[in-house]
């Protein structure tokens, strides 16, 4: 059966790996961004990299955190797929990564980083998830968020690690709402994931990489394909009878050193 899968923050990063593993099986892949220029390459790349298997990947531009973009993103793959089999919700990031030297000072830069982290990671999710809930295929659906290991050690400010670990129970509640549906809800947390844009400008190289990857016992950054591998199995018949887990992925970096 071919599926369905759409993929927030489709067009990088740990989203664009997950485009790539379901392509890969065949599916009809659907990557939503804000970017269009971004969406589209990585749309064109991979479908031409999966022909062979039946994926297609398909660009969808759309800022998640508004409402009425999520409503009309429910829309339009309600007229072209009728149902969506799996939905990936990877959009995200820190917003205090790459800001303005002092942006985060004082009560004005406590609202604005707490704010911004949460409209990012929380609404991002939960708009996308709410609009295409009525469409989740039912039974055999599956629904999964990226969260993060910050939501168990903390991500410096706060308000990131927040942000992420507010996905939690949002995961246990939609889980059980849905189960009887013949739906699963899980999240993946990674940790350190090199080949991203998570990092900015900073990128994977100097003391902080050092520092990051020295915490793992696997002695590696992970890569994209680490978590969208989690994320496949999450979404296979075999792993039927998992759900409301959050699945962490982070060479034991949880744990310290
Ligand atoms: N890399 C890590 O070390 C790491 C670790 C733990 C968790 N994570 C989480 O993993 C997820 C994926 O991040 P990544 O590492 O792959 O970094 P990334 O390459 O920056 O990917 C984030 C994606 O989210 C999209 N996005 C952001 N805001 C959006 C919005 N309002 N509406 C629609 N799309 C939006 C971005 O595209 P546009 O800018 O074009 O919208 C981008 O493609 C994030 O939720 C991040 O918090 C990452």
């Amino acid at each position: 059966m071919t599926r369905t899968v759409v993929v927030s923050g489709g067009g990088t990063g740990i989203g664009r790996a997950v485009c790539a593993a379901f392509a890969s099986e065949g599916a009809q892949v659907v990557a939503i961004g804000r970017r269009e220029d971004v969406l589209n390459r990585t749309a064109k790349e991979l479908t031409e990299r999966h022909t062979a298997q039946g994926g297609r990947v398909r660009a969808l531009p759309a800022d998640l955190t508004l409402p009425e973009e999520a409503d009309r993103v429910r829309d339009e793959l309600r007229a072209v797929h009728g149902t969506v089999d799996v939905l990936v919700n990877s959009a995200g990031g820190n917003v205090l990564i790459g800001a303005p030297e002092g942006a985060d000072e004082g009560t004005a830069g406590a609202s604005w980083h707490w704010t911004e982290n949460f409209r990012a990671n929380v609404l991002t999710a939960v708009l996308l998830t709410e609009a295409v809930r009525p469409v989740i295929a039912s039974p055999g659906g599956r629904i999964v968020m990226v969260s993060s290991i910050a939501a168990y050690r903390g991500s410096g400010a706060g308000s990131y690690a927040g942000a992420k670990a507010a996905l939690h129970p949002y995961v246990y509640d939609l889980a059980a709402a849905l189960g009887p549906r013949g739906v699963t809800v899980n999240a993946v947390a990674p940790g350190y994931i090199a080949q991203t844009e998570f990092f900015g400008l900073q990128g994977h190289a100097g003391a902080r990489h050092d520092l990051l990857v020295s915490q793992t016992h696997t002695g590696r950054a992970g890569v994209p394909e680490d978590v969208a591998g989690t994320v496949q199995w999450l979404c296979s018949p075999s792993a039927s009878q998992v759900t409301a887990q959050i699945v962490q992925v982070n060479g034991g970096a949880e744990r310290g050193r």
